[in-house]
């Protein structure tokens, strides 16, 4: 067990060793934020909301994939706690520009005008440098998802865009690159990390197995355990909790595997969401559309499944999908493994099946046996960056005869929780595919769910939001070139 408190990290091209066990270390869930604003050379990067929502504080965090190949990844400095970066290179941007000469995406922000008082230029310029970085070429559909994360109020944004545009594509190469191998290199040679760290009223535990996390949930029932913590350090950045006993689960490697094979994928529960985006490449239905408006690149990049579920909120937008692929949820606690169908797992207003003791391991989903129709649908006010105020995931057969089979009608924002509407689904269920059928079951919806009012919307206006969402994922398969789509 490795007992060192110590964690090590590249900040731009310096090294660096942060060891907890020292009186004047700050605690373990100091968030990458403060900590860069605490330093001298840090104020670069701003904060805004400390709430993921503006992309004020956006870094870039590199590490090497399997290959040695450094990877660029965008985050919410804000939401991050700081042991995170152990075996990283955090790039900000003081390490942009190169003995005065600005970085070629800085220097784009300013050939297309892209920067008025300047408070969001350097999350703009930090989305904008991992975009550069992994050099893929990408239409403006990509580039508009890669800073939906990045709110400007003065610009407006055109030519943030317009910059965006002129460097993707290009091979990413700059200053930088002349100590990537190295620094990739050094980062595979870095010490495990610190499984204990005990600082300042604060027990930070990684543990580095199953078995061990879960003695660890055992012998400390008070701590809080997570995956990404986007909602964990939010609890502790807008509700000030003070966290005395964490969990880190992200160093287990059962939790951060993705696997399949022909029964389906096995995806672990604290694989961050723009990882499994990268690794399903467009297979698994649904997760496209989901990824396209789930929060935005920075917290994709570590929010997880698990935490999703994790949450319980009958808005999460993982639940419906999941659901409509029947997906089973394995938990592991003291007492063994176990496997729960998804539809099992919400038992009331953010309460879950799942045992005090026991964490979420990984999300099964199978693979159709038969030929499915899916479709995903979240309404919200805005596209990205939004919570849902309803959302719909529908999955169905129809056989040769053009009759409808086994269909799944899964909603979140109509209930407590998410939930299926199985009125709706034996108005379909044995029933020719048309108009009228979907019109039948789209009116059942008001007697399959009683919504909330709140800040969002009306009762009314969700039963309304819901009607309209299910007709519309449902007429997209009237039209036959439509059958089969995956979104
Ligand atoms: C700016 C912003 C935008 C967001 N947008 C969306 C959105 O569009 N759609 C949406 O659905 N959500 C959204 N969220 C909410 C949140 O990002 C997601 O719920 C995310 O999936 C949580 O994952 P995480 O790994 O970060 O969770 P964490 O913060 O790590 O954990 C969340 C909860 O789950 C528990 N938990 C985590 N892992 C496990 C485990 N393995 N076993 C048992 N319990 C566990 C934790 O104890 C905690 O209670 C947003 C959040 C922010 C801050
Ligand atoms: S400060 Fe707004 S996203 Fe972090
Ligand atoms: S330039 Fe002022 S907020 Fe973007």
């Amino acid at each position: 067990m490795n007992q060192s408190q110590t964690i090590f990290f590249y900040w731009n091209q310096q090294h660096v060793e942060l060891d907890f066990s020292r009186p004047e270390a700050p605690r373990p869930s100091t968030t990458v934020l403060n900590w860069l604003r605490s330093q001298h050379q840090g104020k670069g990067t701003k904060e805004g909301c400390a709430e993921g929502d503006c992309g004020a504080c956006t870094v870039v965090a590199a590490w090497p994939d399997e290959n040695s190949v450094m990877r660029y990844h965008a985050v919410n400095s804000c939401l991050i706690f700081l042991p995170w970066l152990h075996g990283k290179q955090l790039i900000t941007v003081e390490g942009l520009a190169d003995n005065g000469h600005l970085h070629p995406v800085q220097q784009a922000v300013v050939d297309f005008n892209g920067t008025q008082c300047g408070f969001c230029t350097p999350g703009i310029v930090m989305s904008l440098f991992a975009i550069y970085k992994n050099g893929a070429s990408a239409g403006r559909e990509d580039v508009v998802l890669a800073m939906s994360g990045n709110l400007c109020r003065c610009t407006g944004y055109e030519p943030i865009l317009e910059a965006a545009m002129s460097i993707t594509g290009l091979p990413g190469h700059d200053h930088l690159s002349d100590t990537e191998a190295e620094i990739a290199a050094k980062l595979k040679e870095m010490p495990e990390a610190p499984v204990r760290i005990n600082h300042q009223e604060q027990l930070y535990m990684k543990p580095a197995s199953l078995s061990e996390a879960i003695s660890l949930r055992q012998a400390h029932p008070q701590a809080v355990v997570f995956c990404g913590g986007t909602d964990v350090a939010l609890a502790q950045t807008k509700k000030f909790i003070e966290y005395h006993e964490l969990i880190d689960l992200t160093g287990l490697k059962e939790l951060t595997s993705f696997t399949e094979d022909e029964s389906g994928w096995t995806i672990g529960a604290a694989l961050p969401l723009e990882a499994i985006h990268r690794r399903h490449d467009g297979r698994i239905p649904m997760f496209d559309a989901l990824f396209r408006v789930f929060a935005s690149k920075q917290i994709r990049e570590t929010a997880t499944l698990g935490g999703n579920l994790g949450t319980a909120s009958p808005i999460g937008d993982t639940w419906p999908v999941l659901m409509a692929l029947e997906a089973m949820v394995v938990v592991s606690g003291p007492g063994g493994q176990r496997t729960i169908d998804i539809g099992n797992i919400i038992t009331g207003y953010r309460r879950t099946a799942i045992l005090p003791d026991e964490i979420i391991l990984e999300i099964k989903i199978p693979k159709p046996k038969t030929e499915r129709n899916f479709k995903f649908l979240k309404l919200s006010k805005r596209r990205q960056m939004d919570i849902a105020t309803v959302s719909v995931a529908v999955s169905f057969t129809i056989d040769s005869k053009g009759i409808v089979h086994d269909p799944i009608l899964a909603f979140g924002g109509m209930s407590d929780r998410p939930e299926r509407a199985t009125l709706a689904e034996q108005v379909l269920h044995g029933h020719l595919f048309d108009e009228e059928r979907i019109d039948k079951a789209c009116r059942t919806l008001n007697d399959n769910f009683r919504p909330i009012s709140d800040a969002r919307s009306s009762a009314e206006g969700r039963t309304i939001l819901a009607e309209n969402g299910l007709k519309k994922c449902l007429n997209h398969f009237i039209n036959p070139q439509n059958k089969q789509t995956n979104e």
